[in-house]
């Protein structure tokens, strides 16, 4: 029998957070129907954040009530705390997400609060969706590296894993926010982790800015991982990550995946012409922000 892998598209949320240039609601909710479409099963929309934290994603009750929702295909969001949730949950999330991270000084920027005191601000969001029925995915950044504090040490990513799966999130997506990783510290960090829980619970969320995540991902693979984001045209990185580049490319995945006989239930020949839009939006985006300069 072929072996499933999972792909989590977050390029609508993880790639457009970090576009400089405006894009329109319209065409976020074009790209999400589109990637209905193309067969992914999980797609991340946008997130429930401060919008005085992250403008780009200001619109996203507009765009959550506004994509067609395909029968399937789970809607996910980031959620922060208990405001994010009820905004989101209002909007229509069919799953949401909070995001922790590995590193103190990462919290602080990205989140405004410690480690302790964000695990403390998910337990109401995870009451509130377990009353809901509504599963609950963690993340965590710096999973290898911070662009703080450099190297992380593995065990506390395991620690943090422990925490969030023993609070009721269902999977631990692991972060490379800034894509520093390499199959080595991939590998390590995954064993520390796998000592705390099952590869079954686990996803990898890489960024490619040192161009190994694609490495990172099959060594990955290798650990019993199944679970993969990515994003469309590599779109992505972080507001409080400086420099972190984009997501994975969702095409190199599947293209790897499918070589190497695993099945994703994606049409590989859709997402052609959806890197192609994906394109256009940005480029048409960064031609109109310096229009409007001049
Ligand atoms: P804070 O300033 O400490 O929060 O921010 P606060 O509770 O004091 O609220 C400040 C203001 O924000 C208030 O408004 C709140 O109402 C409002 P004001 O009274 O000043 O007008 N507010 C909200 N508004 C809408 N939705 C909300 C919300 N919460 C508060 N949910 C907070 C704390 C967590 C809110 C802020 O730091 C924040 O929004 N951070 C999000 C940063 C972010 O989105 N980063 C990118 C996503 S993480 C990522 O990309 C990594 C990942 O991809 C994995 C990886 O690659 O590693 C997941
Ligand atoms: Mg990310």
């Amino acid at each position: 029998m072929t072996e499933q892998v999972q792909i989590f598209e977050v390029g609508p949320r993880d790639g457009l957070q970090n576009e400089k240039a405006k894009i329109s609601s319209e065409q976020k909710i074009e790209l999400v129907d589109l990637l209905s479409d193309a067969g992914f099963s999980k797609i991340e929309v946008t997130s429930f954040v401060s919008p005085k934290w992250v403008p780009q994603m200001k619109d996203a009750p507009i765009v959550m009530k506004g994509i067609k929702r395909k029968p399937g295909v789970t809607y996910a969001a980031l959620t922060p705390n208990k405001m994010g949730y009820q905004f989101a949950r209002k909007a229509g999330a069919d799953e949401v997400a909070i995001f922790a991270a590995a590193s103190e000084t990462f919290s602080q920027r990205n989140i405004n609060c410690s480690i302790a005191d964000s695990i403390e601000r998910f337990q109401p969001v995870i009451e509130a969706a377990t009353a809901d029925k509504i599963p609950v995915r963690g993340y965590i950044s710096c999973a290898v590296a911070c662009p703080y504090e450099g190297a992380i040490d593995p065990e506390a990513v395991a620690r943090i894993t422990k925490i969030l799966l023993d609070i009721g999130c269902y999977e631990i997506s692991l972060g490379d926010t800034i894509g520093a990783g390499t199959p080595e510290t991939i590998v390590a960090m995954l064993e520390a982790v796998l000592k705390v829980t099952e590869a079954d619970k686990l996803a990898g969320h890489y960024h490619d800015t040192g161009n190994r995540a694609l490495n990172n991902i099959e060594a990955s693979l290798e650990k019993g991982i199944r679970t993969f984001d990515s994003a469309i045209g590599g779109l992505g990185g972080c507001p409080y990550a400086p420099g972190a580049k984009g997501n994975i490319s969702t095409s190199a995945v599947v293209d790897m995946l499918h070589r190497q006989g695993f099945e994703t239930g994606i049409d590989r020949a859709a997402l052609d012409p959806i890197e192609v839009f994906v394109g256009k939006l940005v480029t048409e985006a960064i031609e109109d922000s310096k229009q409007k300069l001049h």
